[in-house]
């Protein structure tokens, strides 16, 4: 049995296929964290909790002075009853108290996995897929019940948990923090990794070791963010792509969010997820239920590989849902950096039919097709169709478009209003705002209040319109600015601080109705490109764009982040021009196309002005990715090379002061890292992709030998590269054992790409 209770002991054992997790109700009802790690058969609590009395660590149980919350490793702990370190729950009492003390009442043991109220979550098909446990603890002196939500998975390694609170007594309740999970490790001998980064440098991997004290990441942008992802993993100092533990921890949220960890006075770890409680409270009435969102814990003793292989199984399968979960998704074209604003339907069309020329699948028109929209000053919030630069209208040109054998797609950023709009002009109180405060525009915007029902239902039916007028095959669904002066017109002044989560409610609400009603449409999310790459945007839209940068180079350690937890397919990455729009890079076309077809693959440039060998390459390049496609979009990721596959080397050069870096700054600065190598293997290891990107050559350089990864030994793979020469066969032991000698790649930036296919075995 997955879930097991043992009564003596009051013990609970959480197996999943390669881990344990185990935790015990005391005699004094608190809950204490026993392990999580490698699966054991038995669990002997005895050996694992470390009672004892400490100074200046009180003790809540007169008769017990061994017995401290300041020492005990807990599931879900609180503060004021003596336990010092960071809690998971702060609730305020009416009379002005905030120390709770949350004891054991009761238990279920469910088959399957329920569905949380109103959020994003993984789900099972079929309940044998998984098993939950809920653990209620109750506040003895307000009535406060939390339940502790456990699923384990009985086919991948998987622990999710959340909690519910239900305020069962009769005086109303704040909740002050209320995170997902809270875990306890007995040591600090762990790197702390992050992704973190900026607009347009999103999902840097920094790796540091863990310091007494508090250490971790925030989002109190009402975001998840470019600037933090809302993950963390902590790594045991040898951990690398193949080798040694990892605990990872994501949070399915799309707002602000808290990830950290807190190395204590005994060197014990606890980490913490959840919404951020900075500037959050959420009001409990007697009676009502709050949900916190789910955190997703995934531990590894093979490497971070492993790891983000399970993360990539899990998102892929049990997270993403839809038609097109299991589809293989179209190349498209968008004309963002081909044309920016200025467009009109001629334009389009001509690059529309040069980019079908080419194989592209799906052309999507982006920001400035409605309202009187000609640059980013206006018209978010009217969303009519421009009749000055489209006069036949939408329906005409995704006609056209489709005569042209290509689908449709558009860009939409519902959640934003410009001043300048009809729709401000007749609702200045649709937007978060604070009266008596100056409304402060970002990109000459502000935000729509989705924690407003009524806004939301306004987004609903306008985007139904819009979606319906025109056949729309896609959508491209974007947000462009953080939140600031975050109040609600339509919250009484004790509910103003939960805005910022009604409004991640509410945009919630309106994916689940759009994307009920328009099942046939493939959704893509954006925020300013990676800024909401989250699990809870992946739940309703199954692909996200990944980066406003679109530079093949500085798009290597973007991507390596990603990868890091989210599947290849969620991952849209795009071929652009040369010199690059961001960065003025100039790169070889192959290399620009090798490191989008690492993703779901597209273009993001003006076909017309390619030259006729840069489009019949191009031509090539997209009937490659139409070949690799599974191999990539439903294949299991093998990072060979990135900044975790050298830990501690600092960067190849490059580094903060162009020195080398300190040890765990590489993914963070930019691609500092002399070659990036990574692959996708079927999951029946019978065919493979591999890629191999080389930043900056060097005079006399070392030869260098690709070690492959996740290839059947007793295989033996054909090898051939992107323009069909053979290399060969070899035996996958071999592969994976000597490598490849991938030779002297001569100039910057210079990118292989290596296909292998297991021949059919002699005797076959
Ligand atoms: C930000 C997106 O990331 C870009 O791709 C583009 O859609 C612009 N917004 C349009 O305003």
């Amino acid at each position: 049995m997955p879930i097991t209770y043992e009564p003596e002991e009051r013990l609970f054992h959480l197996q999943s296929p390669h881990t344990s997790y185990a935790l015990q109700v005391l005699e004094t009802g608190h809950v204490a964290h026993l392990y999580w790690g490698p699966r054991l058969r038995r669990i002997h609590p005895e050996t694992l909790l470390p009672l004892g009395g400490r100074s200046f660590s009180p003790n809540p149980i007169p008769e017990r002075d061994d017995y401290s919350l300041d020492t005990l490793p807990q599931e879900y702990p609180t503060y004021g009853r003596s336990d010092y370190r960071a809690p998971a729950c702060h609730v305020l009492e009416p009379d002005g108290s905030s120390a709770t003390e949350l004891r054991f009442a009761a238990f279920r043991i469910l088959t399957g996995k329920p569905r949380l109220a109103g959020l994003p979550s993984t789900y099972v098909e079929q309940p044998d897929e998984a098993d939950t446990l809920e653990l209620d603890l109750v506040d003895p002196k307000t009535g406060l019940t939390v339940t502790l939500q456990y699923t384990v998975y009985r086919n991948l390694d998987v622990l999710t948990r959340a909690a519910r609170f239900r305020n069962g007594g009769t005086q109303p309740l704040s909740l002050q923090r209320a995170l997902s999970m809270s875990v306890d490790f007995p040591s600090a001998d762990f790197d702390l990794v992050q992704l973190s980064g900026a607009w347009a440098r999103e999902r840097g991997i920094l790796r540091r070791p863990l310091a007494p004290g508090i250490q971790g990441v925030e989002s109190r942008r009402g975001a998840s963010s470019h600037q933090h992802n809302p993950f963390i993993a902590l790594a045991s100092p040898d951990a690398d792509h193949t080798h040694g533990e990892v605990y990872g921890f994501n949070l399915v949220y799309s707002g602000n969010f808290l990830a950290q960890a807190e190395v204590d006075q005994f060197a014990t770890t606890r980490v913490s997820l959840g919404i951020a409680p900075f500037d959050f409270a959420w009001r409990l009435e007697p009676g009502e239920t709050f949900q916190t969102p789910e955190a997703v814990l995934v531990y590894s003793d093979q490497g971070f590989g492993a790891m983000s292989r399970t993360y990539h199984r899990l998102y892929r399968t049990r997270l993403c849902r839809g038609a097109f979960r299991d589809t293989p998704r179209p190349v498209v074209i968008n004309n963002w950096e081909a044309t920016y604003f200025d467009f009109d339907e001629a334009m389009l069309l001509d690059v529309a039919r040069h980019a079908a020329r080419l194989g592209v699948e799906l052309f999507v028109l982006d920001d400035g097709w409605f309202g009187h929209r000609s640059d980013d000053r206006s018209s978010l919030g009217d969303w009519t169709v421009n009749l000055q630069k489209l006069p036949s209208g939408l329906r005409h040109l995704s006609d056209e478009i489709h005569a042209l054998g290509l689908r449709f797609g558009l860009w939409v950023e519902p959640e934003m209003i410009s001043p300048d709009s009809d729709l401000y002009r007749s609702h200045p109180d649709w937007c978060l705002h604070i009266p008596g405060r100056p409304r402060t525009e970002g990109r000459h915007q502000l935000v729509l209040d989705l924690s407003r029902q009524d806004v939301c239902r306004w987004i609903v039916e306008t985007l139904t319109r819009v979606f319906s007028e025109a056949r729309v095959d896609y959508v491209k669904w974007d947000m462009n600015r953080h939140m600031t002066e975050v109040g609600s017109a339509q919250l009484p002044p004790e509910r103003q601080r939960e805005t910022a989560h009604r409004y991640i409610l509410g945009l919630y609400q309106v994916l689940e109705e759009l994307t009920s009603r328009f099942p046939n449409i493939l959704f893509e999310s954006c925020s300013g490109g990676g800024g909401r790459f989250d699990p809870g945007m992946l739940y309703y839209m199954p692909q996200t764009w990944t980066s406003d940068d679109s530079d093949a180079i500085a798009r290597l350690p973007i991507q390596a982040g990603t990868r890091l937890v989210y599947p290849a397919v969620a991952m849209a990455a795009h071929v652009s021009a040369s010199p690059n729009h961001q960065v003025g890079r100039v790169t070889p076309l192959e290399t620009r196309a090798f490191v989008a077809m690492a993703g779901n693959f597209g273009y993001e440039l003006d076909p017309r002005k390619l030259t006729p060998q840069e489009q019949e390459a191009t031509r090539r390049h997209i009937a490659l990715y139409k070949e690799i496609r599974p191999v990539v979009q439903f294949g299991e990721y093998y990072p060979l090379l990135d900044p975790l596959a050298q830990p501690g080397a600092g960067g190849g050069g490059g580094g903060r002061t162009g020195q080398a870096g300190p040890a765990g700054w590489e993914g963070f600065e930019g691609p500092t890292l002399p070659r990036y190598a990574w692959m996708y293997v079927t999951p029946d290891r019978r065919e493979a992709v591999a890629c191999l990107v080389q930043v900056l050559a060097q005079a006399n350089p070392l030869r260098y030998r690709l070690r492959l990864q996740g290839l059947d030994p007793g295989k033996d793979y054909h090898v051939w590269d992107a323009d069909g020469r053979s290399w060969g066969t070899f035996g996958g032991d071999e592969l994976m054992s000597c490598g490849l000698d991938v030779g002297l790649l001569a100039g910057d930036f210079r990118a292989l790409l290596l296909r292998l296919k297991a021949e059919p075995h002699p005797s076959a």
